[in-house]
């Protein structure tokens, strides 16, 4: 049984000041939480004021995205061994708003990831089609060159620690969340590929999150499903009170 995974992403909100504030109230709501990683993503200016209020509690601290190389000339890039030095633990590689927005590609989405356990963070890796994509029946492609480039040459213990985020592109910020089925299946999929390239025992162990407008009122149902072992939040982590409720909720529909 894989311990439900919660993630919330803040994208470019909250200041350094915004974010402690939300931890020290927020560690307190979910003190009592057991059976659920807790994690959080700051933009990185509040990364280490965010990992110290949460020091000694069980919520994790996030970075949303890192560079490849410890340090060099690449000027306003952030490396891995910095991010686990400002309080770390996890990094989220790949995100659709870094693909669409920024030039992620799976192939560095591959070197990150390389890095990142290099330097001991926890990657969480996303993946997902577009509506087009979907629309042209091409959804499990997608995925299956996600997940081969991306993956590339990571160990099957490396497999076995990754959480991997499906996040499909037209269901981020849209209030359009994927149905429950539609979660499954392509969470179902993912599974059966991990499977066949990486072995069973990791595939077993590799978390996968379903990530999409993932509300308090959806959690639930989603949650619930084979193969969805949690949820990566944008837009409703913003809020303590409703990412509280979706942290006690998945737990409760994971029970
Ligand atoms: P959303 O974002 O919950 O606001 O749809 C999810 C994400 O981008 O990870």
């Amino acid at each position: 049984m894989r311990t439900p995974f919660i993630a919330g992403n803040w994208k470019m909100y909250k200041t350094v000041s915004d974010a402690v504030k939300y931890v020290k109230e927020f560690r307190g709501l979910v003190k009592d939480v057991e059976g659920v990683e807790i994690v959080l993503a700051p933009p990185f200016t509040a990364i280490h004021a965010a990992a110290e209020a949460a020091r000694n509690s069980n919520v994790g601290i996030a970075a949303q995205d890192m560079f490849w190389e410890r340090e060099g000339a690449f000027t306003g890039q952030v490396s891995a061994p910095m991010l686990q030095e400002a309080g770390a633990r996890y990094v989220i590689i790949g995100h659709s708003e870094r693909r669409t927005l920024f030039g992620e590609t799976d192939a560095t989405v591959n070197r990150k990831l390389a890095a990142a356990y290099a330097a001991g963070l926890a990657p969480i890796a996303c993946i997902g089609e577009t509506l087009d994509q979907r629309e042209r029946s091409e959804t499990f492609d997608v995925l299956d060159r996600q997940i081969k480039q991306g993956l590339d040459g990571l160990t099957a213990e490396q497999i076995g620690q990754l959480v991997i985020a499906y996040e499909p592109v037209w269901a981020i910020g849209t209030g359009r969340n994927a149905t429950p089925a539609q979660a499954a299946e392509a969470h179902g999929h993912i599974r059966k590929r991990l499977q066949q390239w990486f072995g069973p025992e990791p595939a077993e162990l590799c978390h996968l999150i379903y990530g999409g407008s993932v509300k308090p009122d959806n959690i639930r149902e989603l949650v619930s499903q084979p193969d969805v072992d949690g949820a990566l939040v944008g837009g409703a982590s913003l809020d303590v009170r409703g990412f509280f409720e979706i942290v006690t909720r998945s737990r409760e529909a994971a029970v």
